[in-house]
């Protein structure tokens, strides 16, 4: 399967609202206490040969720091989410970063493999993280993947 990476541009904007809202429960997404609204984030997405858009990655720069807000493939181990990865690490490396980071849940088994496999270091553990997310968005379930308890952040980093 080829696939494409592209910056998201205008046209993109309205899917890219549409995979908030169904992959991460509204219109923005809450990580270390601070929520990034959809029209907040840069980032890019995955396009197959068909044109159909495939994965999406987004991303918020701050001083020399960027954070990759969200991360979904939707064809799994094709390599889509590396390739998203890559993608974003070039683009805050090209805007001068030297630190790419992100949290993630305590139940996302899949992502923490993930990341680590991509070269991330877990970093830091925000036990109970979740109860502060919760008050800026209550819809997050207290149950998570697996049935396990949906209570902490963990954050990854890269060095640029
Ligand atoms: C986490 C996530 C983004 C990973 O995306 P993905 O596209 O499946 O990731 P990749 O295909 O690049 O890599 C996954 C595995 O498939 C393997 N793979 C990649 N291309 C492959 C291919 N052509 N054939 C077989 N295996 C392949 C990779 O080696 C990798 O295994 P590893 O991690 O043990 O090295 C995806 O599972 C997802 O969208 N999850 C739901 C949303 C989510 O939790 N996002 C992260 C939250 S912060």
């Amino acid at each position: 399967m080829s696939i494409a990476i592209h910056e998201l541009t205008d046209s993109d904007r309205d899917w890219v609202e549409s995979v908030f809202r169904k992959h991460w429960g509204g219109e923005f997404i809450v990580s270390r206490g601070k929520a990034y609204h959809v029209k907040d984030v840069k980032g890019v997405c995955a396009v197959n040969t068909k044109g159909e858009r495939v994965g999406l990655a987004t991303y918020y720069v701050k001083r020399n720091e960027c954070e990759m807000v969200s991360l979904n493939a939707f064809t799994k181990a094709a390599g889509i989410g590396s390739m998203l990865v890559e993608a974003v690490k070039r683009t805050a490396r090209v805007a001068g970063c030297s630190r790419l980071w992100l949290t993630t849940t305590n139940d996302n088994l899949d992502a923490i493999r993930f990341y680590q496999r991509r070269g991330f270091q877990l970093v830091a553990v925000h036990p109970n993280a979740i109860e502060v997310s919760r008050k800026l968005k209550p819809s997050i379930p207290e149950v998570g993947n697996f049935g396990i308890p949906l209570r902490d952040e963990l954050e990854f980093e890269m060095r640029l």
